[in-house]
C-alpha cells in the first residue's frame, strides 16, 4: 500500500512537470497515453500492482488510484480546452490589421458613358427607345432608303444571318423606322444599343460596338434645331469651350446630311503630331441630317406636314476620345484593372 502511495506521488510530480510542457494536441495525446493508456498507462500499472495487495487493503488502494485517475483526467481535459482556445485564436483574424474592403462591383465604363449621354438628352425631353439586334434587310437598309444593290450598302460591312434577309443590325438607325411605324409625331427619342459589322478587331475597330441614335420629328423642324441640339449636347458632354463643326456628307436616309467634328480636346488644336487628331485639330464625332422625305413616306408620315432630324454616334468612340483610351478592345476584354479605373472605388 505504501509503495502504491509513493508511486502515485511520483506520478503526480511527473504529471505536473509534463503538463507544463504540453504545447499542442500531439504532446497532449502522448501524455494521455503515458498516464491513461489502456495497456501500459500508469493508471493501468497501478491497477495491476493492486492485485498483489492483501485483500483488506484493496478497497482503499482502489479508491486512491481512482482519485488519481480522475485528477489526471481533469488536468488533461483542462489542457485540451486551453489548446483548442489558443488554436482558434491563432486561426482567427488579426484584429489589429487594417481591414480589406471587398470590391462591390460597378457599372462598366460603356454603361457609364451611355448613362451620361442618356441623362443629357432626357433633360432635353428625349425618351429612350430600344430595338432588336437581329434585324431584317427592310429595317436596316430598305426603309432607310437604301434600295437593293445601292452602293452605299457597301459602307456597312454587314453580317448576314441568312442569304439576304436576316442580319445583325449594322447601326441603330433601324430603330428610327420601328418607332415611326408605331408612333405618330411629335417624336423625340434616342436609341442606344449594340451594333455589329464584319470587321477584324484592331485598336479602332470591333465587330461589335455601341451607338446611340437620335430622332426628332415634328412640325417645322429645321437644320437650325439639329445644329442647336447637337451643339448643346457636345458642349455638355465634353466641355463648354470646345468648337463644333458641321461638314457636308451623305447618308441615304438624311438630306442634307452632315458629319460633325469637335476640336481636339487632347491637343487643343495645337499639336501638329497629335496622336488623337493626327494634327488636323478636329475629331469626327457623329453623323446627322434632316430625315429624308422618302424615309418619312416609308412610314406613312406626310413630309409636307412634318420634318425631322436624326443623328448617330459611337458610344465607345466618344468615350475613347473623352478619356484618351488608346484601344477600343479594352472595353471588351474585361480586364478588371481597366474596368475599375472608371468606377468610384
Ligand atoms: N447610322 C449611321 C452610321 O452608322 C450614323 C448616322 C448618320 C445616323 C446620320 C443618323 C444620321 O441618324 O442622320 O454610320
Amino acid at each position: 500500500m505504501r509503495e502504491i502511495k509513493n508511486q502515485i506521488d511520483a506520478y503526480r510530480k511527473e504529471l505536473e512537470k509534463a503538463t507544463a510542457r504540453i504545447k499542442d494536441a500531439e504532446s497532449l495525446q502522448e501524455l494521455h497515453t503515458l498516464f491513461l493508456g489502456r495497456k501500459k498507462g500508469y493508471v493501468t500499472l497501478l491497477m495491476n500492482a493492486m492485485k498483489f495487495l492483501p485483500p483488506e487493503e484493496k478497497r482503499d488502494a482502489g479508491q486512491i488510484i481512482n482519485l488519481f485517475k480522475k485528477d489526471v483526467q481533469d488536468v488533461l481535459d483542462g489542457r485540451q480546452k486551453s489548446i483548442q482556445k489558443s488554436r482558434i485564436i491563432s486561426f482567427a483574424a488579426d484584429l489589429t490589421l487594417p481591414g480589406r474592403s471587398p470590391y462591390w462591383g460597378a457599372p462598366h465604363p460603356l454603361r457609364l458613358f451611355q448613362n451620361r449621354i442618356e441623362s443629357i438628352f432626357q433633360k432635353m425631353g428625349f425618351s429612350i427607345e430600344e430595338g432588336p439586334e437581329i434585324e431584317t434587310d427592310f429595317y436596316n437598309f430598305e426603309a432607310l432608303n437604301f434600295p437593293p444593290e445601292h452602293p452605299a450598302r457597301d459602307d456597312w460591312d454587314t453580317l448576314y444571318l441568312d442569304k439576304d434577309d436576316w442580319l445583325l443590325r449594322t447601326h441603330t438607325s433601324p430603330v428610327q423606322i420601328r418607332v415611326m411605324e408605331k408612333r405618330k409625331p411629335p417624336i423625340r427619342i434616342i436609341c442606344p444599343g449594340k451594333v455589329f459589322r464584319k470587321e477584324a478587331p484592331d485598336p479602332t475597330h470591333s465587330p461589335m460596338f455601341y451607338q446611340v441614335e437620335g430622332l426628332i420629328v415634328d412640325h417645322g423642324i429645321t437644320f437650325a434645331h439639329l445644329k442647336g441640339t447637337i451643339d448643346f449636347f457636345l458642349r455638355t458632354f465634353f466641355h463648354e469651350k470646345i468648337k463644333v463643326r458641321f461638314r457636308p456628307s451623305f447618308f441615304p436616309f438624311t438630306e442634307p446630311s452632315a458629319e460633325v467634328d469637335i476640336s481636339c480636346t487632347v491637343c487643343n488644336q495645337k499639336d501638329d503630331n497629335c496622336r488623337v487628331c493626327g494634327g488636323s485639330g478636329w475629331v469626327e464625332i457623329l453623323g446627322a441630317g434632316m430625315v429624308d422625305p422618302q424615309v418619312l413616306k416609308n412610314v406613312n408620315i406626310d413630309p409636307e406636314k412634318y420634318s425631322g432630324f436624326a443623328f448617330g454616334m459611337g458610344i465607345d468612340r466618344t468615350g475613347m476620345f473623352q478619356y484618351q483610351i488608346p484601344d477600343l478592345r479594352y472595353f471588351f476584354d474585361n480586364d478588371l484593372r481597366f474596368i475599375r479605373k472608371f468606377s468610384r472605388q
